[in-house]
Formats: structure tokens, C-alpha cells, sequence
């Protein structure tokens, strides 16, 4: 796969041997739930890393000091539902007072096209940073269909947080919305014929869910 200047693969030891739990077919459905929002309050990190400062002053027991607070735009999480809550719900430990917005994709099993079928965003959403939330990105199908919703809105600043990536899916977003930072826990081999991330962890809402 080619290199991509806008994609950011995680390398940090923690976040390599949660996400090794995660592909475990043996892992349980709460260990997984666990596990995912851990991932994805790590991952936000990275998304985070370029967030402003502003000067502020604070009196500790010692001083009055000049320090950095957070400066310039609120955060809005948008999760594809399903699997994208779970994402949401690890942020939402870190950044309690964001917005969370609702996108329902499903992937059609036959065709593996998104198909939408909720569509709920907080009102203010264009003056927010917004972060795209789904564990999968296979073909990438459903995060383009997100990202083409959101710049709909004119929203300025997007970031795709995927756990898990395949090169395709990467490469689909990138060729469809070349400007949007992509954060990826892992970026794995290939899909397989049926559209799975391969090695993958299997799909993700049923782990998280425990349906079939
Ligand atoms: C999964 C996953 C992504 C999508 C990725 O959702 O959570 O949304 O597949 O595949 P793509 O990159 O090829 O579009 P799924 O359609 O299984 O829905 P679910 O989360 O409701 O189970
Ligand atoms: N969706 C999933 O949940 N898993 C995959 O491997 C691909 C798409």
C-alpha cells in the first residue's frame, strides 16, 4: 500500500497488545466491550494531539502561574452504529461534555454497499471538531458514506478513528476524501472474499453485542 502523509497507524506497545486481546476468538463479549473503549480513549490521544492551547492563569499553593488550557473549537463524536458506540462511549470517559451524533449504516451483505438507515447529529455540528467513530474499516464503504453526510454539513475538521483497517478500505478513503486525517489502531492485511478484515477479529457489532 502506499504511504499516506493524512494516515496515522498507532504504534504505541499498549494499544499493539490490547488490540492482540481483541482478535482473540476466545476473548468474551465484556472483555471486548472492555477493551474496545479502552483502545479508543488511547486512540483519542493521538486524534487530540493538535488540539489548540490558550494562556491561562491558575493560583496553585505555591504561585500564581501562566499555564495552557484548552483553547478553540468543541469536540462532536459521530458513531456508525453500531459498533461505532462502543468507540463513543471510551471518548465520552475523556471528553464528557462532547456531542455525540448517530449514523446508522449497515453493511448489505451481498453487495457490501452502506446502506443508511438512522441519521441523528447534534445541531451545532459544523462549529465542532468532529470525530468519526467505527472499529472497521474493510472496504470502506461505510466511512466514505459518513464523511460524504458530514461534509454535506460543512464541518471543517473531521477525523476518521478506525481500531482496525484493511489497505483497501484506506486507500477508498483516501482516494474519496483525501483530506481527512485517518487514525488507525492497526492497518492489517487484506479482505478476504467476503469483505472481512483479514486477520481481522471477526465482525465487530456481533462481538460487541453478542448477536450472530
Ligand atoms: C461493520 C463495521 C463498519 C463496516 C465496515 O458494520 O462496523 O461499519 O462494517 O465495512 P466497510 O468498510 O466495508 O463499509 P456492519 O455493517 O457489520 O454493521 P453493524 O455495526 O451494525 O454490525
Ligand atoms: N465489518 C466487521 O465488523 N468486520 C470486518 O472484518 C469487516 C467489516
Amino acid at each position: 500500500m502506499a504511504s499516506y502523509p493524512n494516515v496515522t497507524v498507532m504504534d504505541h506497545p499498549l494499544i499493539q497488545h490490547k488490540i492482540t486481546l481483541l482478535r482473540d476468538k476466545n476473548t468474551n463479549v465484556r472483555d471486548f466491550r472492555a477493551l474496545c473503549t479502552e483502545i479508543s480513549m488511547l486512540m483519542a490521544f493521538e486524534a487530540m494531539r493538535d488540539l489548540p492551547l490558550e494562556p491561562t492563569e491558575v493560583e496553585t499553593p505555591l504561585a500564581t502561574a501562566t499555564v495552557n488550557r484548552l483553547a478553540g473549537k468543541k469536540l462532536a463524536l459521530v458513531a456508525i452504529l453500531r459498533a461505532g458506540l462502543i468507540m463513543a462511549d471510551g471518548i465520552l470517559n475523556l471528553v464528557p461534555s462532547a456531542r455525540v451524533g448517530h449514523l446508522g449504516l449497515y453493511r448489505d451483505h451481498e453487495t457490501l454497499k452502506p446502506v443508511q438507515y438512522f441519521r441523528k447529529l447534534p445541531s451545532d455540528i459544523a462549529e465542532r471538531n468532529v470525530f468519526v467513530l467505527d472499529p472497521m474499516l474493510a472496504t470502506g464503504g461505510s466511512a466514505i458514506a459518513a464523511l460524504d453526510v458530514l461534509k454535506d454539513l460543512n464541518i471543517a475538521s473531521i477525523k476518521l478513528l478506525c481500531i482496525l483497517g484493511a489497505p483497501e478500505g484506506v486507500e477508498a478513503v483516501h482516494k474519496a476524501h483525501p483530506d481527512i486525517p485517518v487514525i488507525l489502531g492497526a492497518l492489517d492485511s487484506h479482505l478476504n472474499d467476503k469483505g472481512y478484515i483479514v486477520p481481522g477479529l471477526g465482525d465487530a457489532g456481533d462481538r460487541i453485542y453478542g448477536t450472530r
